[in-house]
């Protein structure tokens, strides 16, 4: 089988490198990492790569065209055929994502085009909503625009602050990501102008209330 050579841009963590590391673990799995760049030296996700026997460079370059050019440089000597951009908290030069559309996808903890941007699970309890999730999606020059591949939903509790939500949205993200960047790599997603279609997708059970009416206790 041939793998799909998957390039990943870090800033940080990585704990969604972790989870991609932990797919392409399964040699059943349509991708392989090729290289993971970070654009921090001092980002923890390095170690992951550094474990994992990965290929890993830091571009630190502050010019945003300069790290554009060496950042392309790399993905293109190293084969990459897909950019994955895991907690990569930078913006990217234009040209570069125009060089790289639809080749280019990103992680975001909201269901966008909710609460793009900074915070988004600040933004999400600030709006009171019942649900939020994450959505991975090809990347345009707007952030946190372009086609949606795929959305996972999470309740919002009352109890929520802003970490707790974050770590519930975060291990639907460890399940998103392996699950978009497959789809991609069977060569199974068509897009059509905004929308994403995915072949042979079974339509998920998608009915969910919050809150969930307890009818015992309202006395029924
Ligand atoms: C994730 O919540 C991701 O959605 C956002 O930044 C966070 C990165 O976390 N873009 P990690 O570095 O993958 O642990």
């Amino acid at each position: 089988m041939r793998r799909l050579r998957v390039g990943i841009l870090i800033s940080g963590r990585g704990s969604n490198l972790q989870a991609l590391i932990d797919a392409v673990a399964d040699p059943a799995y349509p991708a392989e990492i090729a290289i993971v760049i970070s654009n921090r030296v001092d980002a923890a996700g390095l170690a992951r790569a550094e474990a994992a026997g990965i290929p890993h460079h830091v571009v630190a370059d502050p010019d945003r065209t300069a790290f554009a050019t060496a950042t392309d440089r790399i993905l293109r000597e190293t084969g990459v055929e897909l950019v994955v951009l895991a907690g990569f908290m930078r913006i990217l030069d234009t040209g570069f994502v125009e060089a790289w559309a639809n080749q280019m996808v990103n992680i975001h903890p909201s269901l966008l085009p909710t609460f793009p941007g900074l915070h988004p699970q600040r933004q999400a309890l600030a709006a009171g909503v019942k649900f939020s999730g994450c959505t991975v999606h090809f990347v345009r020059p707007a952030v946190d625009t372009g086609p949606i591949i795929a959305q996972a939903v999470v309740p919002v509790e009352d109890g929520d602050n802003e970490d707790s939500l974050a770590a519930r949205i975060l291990a639907a993200e460890h399940r998103l990501y392996p699950l978009a960047v497959r789809l991609i790599a069977e060569g199974r997603l068509r897009i059509d102008g905004n929308r994403v279609l995915v072949a042979g997708a079974a339509t998920p059970d998608i009915t969910a209330l919050s809150p969930t009416e307890n009818l015992a206790s309202a006395g029924r």
